[in-house]
């Protein structure tokens, strides 16, 4: 897992043949970074509707867009930039009509006419950007993307580990006027130190500061918490 940037210095995360190799590794295996479906599927349900049509970014070979369709989910365009990994899928998901595969890179969709989608879903895509050589040009080019490929009112959701002071300048930039709410989710096993039980609802978006930042007196129960961004196209 990769956690903090220190990370980024032992894999090559921004890079398509590390993600290559890692998934001729894992041949017909399915692995879900950070988060199950399960324990995302509140923000999910909440912000991105059954009908949506759905682009997830940086799929890999994650099941969440499985058990999105299990639970209602029509119609959800996967890419990947690893065609290790989308070859794989689209022969896995060749009889589910509501999963379709390509081969793409984030930063240039450009096969995808404007305000394809209604959502947008990256569940650790952009941290692997954030990783490679060029980290803030590839963010930049990535979220101009998705901001292009979302409708007016669409939902870009970012499950990330990186706080407000790492990924709020990339997604604050005025040219795609999105009002961005922000949770912190605990992993599924979390205990709290000593055991104790929390009144704090996950699902209560956190302030963010005027700089961007996370309020003063919020604390992070769990360090290895994700963050979920939940960005929202203006208009
Ligand atoms: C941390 S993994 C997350 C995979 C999956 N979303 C999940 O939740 O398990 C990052 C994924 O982003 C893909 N990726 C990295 N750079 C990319 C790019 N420029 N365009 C498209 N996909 C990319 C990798 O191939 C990898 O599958």
């Amino acid at each position: 897992m990769f956690r903090d940037v220190s990370s980024c210095n032992t894999y090559n995360y921004g890079d398509a043949l590390y993600w290559d190799s890692r998934y001729i590794q894992e041949a017909g295996g399915a692995f879900d970074w950070y988060q199950r479906y399960s324990s995302l599927r509140p923000f999910v349900r909440l912000y991105v509707p059954t009908s949506s049509r759905v682009l997830m970014v940086g799929c890999g070979n994650a099941l969440i867009s499985e058990d999105m369709v299990k639970d209602g989910y029509e119609d959800i365009m996967n890419i990947d930039i690893s065609s290790v990994a989308i070859d794989m899928m689209r022969r896995k998901y060749e009889f589910v009509p509501q999963l379709k595969y390509m081969q793409m890179d984030v930063r240039d969709m450009s096969f995808f006419p404007d305000e394809s989608f209604d959502s947008v879903i990256d569940k650790g895509t952009l941290d692997s950007l954030m990783c490679g050589t060029d980290a803030p040009i590839s963010a930049t080019r990535m979220l101009g993307e998705v901001s292009r490929l979302l409708k007016p009112g669409g939902i870009y959701m970012l499950i990330t580990y990186g706080d407000p002071t790492a990924r709020m300048p990339h997604l604050n930039r005025p040219a795609y006027s999105w009002n961005i709410l922000l949770y912190n989710l605990p992993r599924p096993d979390f205990k709290r130190p000593g055991g104790g039980s929390s009144t704090k609802s996950y699902m209560e978006p956190i302030p963010i500061t005027e700089k961007g930042t996370l309020p003063a007196d919020f604390v992070l129960e769990d360090p290895d918490s994700h963050f979920i961004y939940v960005c929202k196209k203006g208009g």
